[in-house]
């Protein structure tokens, strides 16, 4: 029987930061995946570039059903902090938009500082472990693939269930509620969305087009870019607007002409200016050509702009700044960045992510229910939840 002070299950951003710190502080930690190897998720991140946190961490940045649950462990441990961290192992960094901090160079670094910070812990790493059960008689009883463990604490860090090729699994969700902990129904966030039979066809014969947008649900914005897929619609705007959906799946407005507002103006003004220029023309002026092309071909009638009626024109500026789009559904955890839902964070305390009722047991990173922004915020929950972890448990 192998016994520890802390067993962490899940060697992503959370429990790599965790096992690191508990170590640090003097305590036996062991850290388990079922991986081969740590950090798959953080290796993929950012095109290989890992956005690993960002400069403008806000808590209104984070969804939960407790909107003031992550504020605790983002004020604790900060974007500044990891900054510190990454600069004291000499990864160079730079802002690529919007805040974002993203490696010079690769994701790769990110994880083997994390793994130096678990060699200076005397963190025992042992992969190809696949964590089965856990019980309390006492101790944890922890059953693996390799056999048992017994800790005085065990920290799940095994994730959500978004990428389930990158080994996701429901572990930590089990878990929590044989331990009579709720959930917040798990769905897939920060994830493509599919067009219906209404939008199906147009959307898939523009597939790779992409463009700035501003992509809108009740009073939430995001501009950023967009991309047609063969499936419905993605990118940044889209992937950002998709967390803020209801799951029966609501409805979004595409705004083309990225918030200029200028829309009424453009078309009546390029009408009395240039009254001998196609539709088309114009609209290629603003927007990918294959998108304007497509406009003329299936939503307005093409022609001079002197024979199309002040109305018409209008009524298309109107659209191209509110395009409506109501998605069939979204392309479900195997292309979902992150998961909405997870652990209720009602069961965690939001100074140390202890578990109320449960001495000895945590829960960090995406397998509770805070979820954050494209752009650097989950991996800063990672950090601030595993760190506060690390220091309590
Ligand atoms: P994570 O999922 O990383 O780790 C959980 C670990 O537990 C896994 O290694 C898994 O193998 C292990 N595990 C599960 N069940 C187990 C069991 N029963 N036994 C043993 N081990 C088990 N965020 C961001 O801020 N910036 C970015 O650039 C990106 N980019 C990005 C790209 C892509 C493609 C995805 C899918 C996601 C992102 N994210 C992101 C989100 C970010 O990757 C994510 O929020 C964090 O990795 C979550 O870290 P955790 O440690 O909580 O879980």
């Amino acid at each position: 029987m192998i016994e520890t002070d802390i067993l962490v299950i899940g060697a992503g951003a959370a429990g790599l930061m965790c096992a690191a710190i508990a170590g640090q502080r003097g305590r036996r930690v062991m850290l388990v995946d079922h991986n081969e190897a740590p950090g798959a998720k953080i290796l993929i991140s950012g095109g290989g570039r890992c956005n690993f946190t960002n400069l403008d961490i806000q808590p209104d940045r984070f969804l939960s059903a407790n909107a003031h649950f992550a504020k605790s462990a983002l004020a604790r441990y900060k974007a500044t902090d990891f900054i510190a961290l990454i600069e004291r192992h000499g990864i160079a960094y730079h802002e690529k938009t919007l805040g974002q901090l993203f490696c010079d160079g690769s994701a790769k670094q990110i994880v083997a500082m994390l793994m130096k910070e678990a060699k200076a812990g005397n963190v025992d790493c042992r992969f190809s472990v696949k964590v089965e059960d856990i019980q309390k008689p006492d101790r944890f009883l922890i059953s693996t693939s390799q056999g048992p463990i017994t800790a005085d604490a065990v920290v799940l860090a095994c994730g959500g269930l978004s990428i389930p090729k990158l080994g996701a699994s429901d572990f930590a969700y089990r878990t929590a509620k044989r331990f009579g902990m709720k959930l917040i129904e798990p769905r897939p966030g920060l994830v493509p969305l599919t067009a219906g039979p209404a939008d199906i066809d147009w959307m898939r014969s523009i597939t790779g087009t992409a463009l700035p947008c501003i992509a809108s649900t009740g009073k939430r914005r995001f501009p950023e870019a967009m991309l047609f897929t063969h499936k419905g619609v993605s990118g940044p705007a889209i992937l950002q607007i998709s967390s803020y959906l209801p799951p029966s799946g609501g409805s979004i407005t595409m705004d083309w002409l990225a918030g200029s507002g200028d829309g009424r103006e453009w078309l009546l003004d390029a009408k009395r200016d240039r009254p001998k220029t196609s539709l088309k023309t114009l609209l290629a002026e603003r927007l990918p050509a294959r998108l304007a092309t497509l406009l003329v071909e299936k939503f307005v009638e093409d022609g001079k702009l002197a024979d199309l009626s002040d109305k018409k024109l209008l009524a298309l500026a109107d659209r191209l700044q509110a395009w409506p789009f109501a998605p069939d559904g979204t392309e479900g955890f195997a292309k979902a960045e992150v998961t909405l839902g997870g652990i209720d964070t009602d069961a965690l305390s939001s100074k140390t992510m202890e578990a109320k009722k449960i001495p000895g047991l945590y829960a960090i990173g995406e397998a509770v229910d805070v979820t954050g922004w494209l752009g650097g915020y989950n991996f800063q929950w990672a950090w601030s939840s595993g760190w506060v972890a690390g220091m309590s448990a």
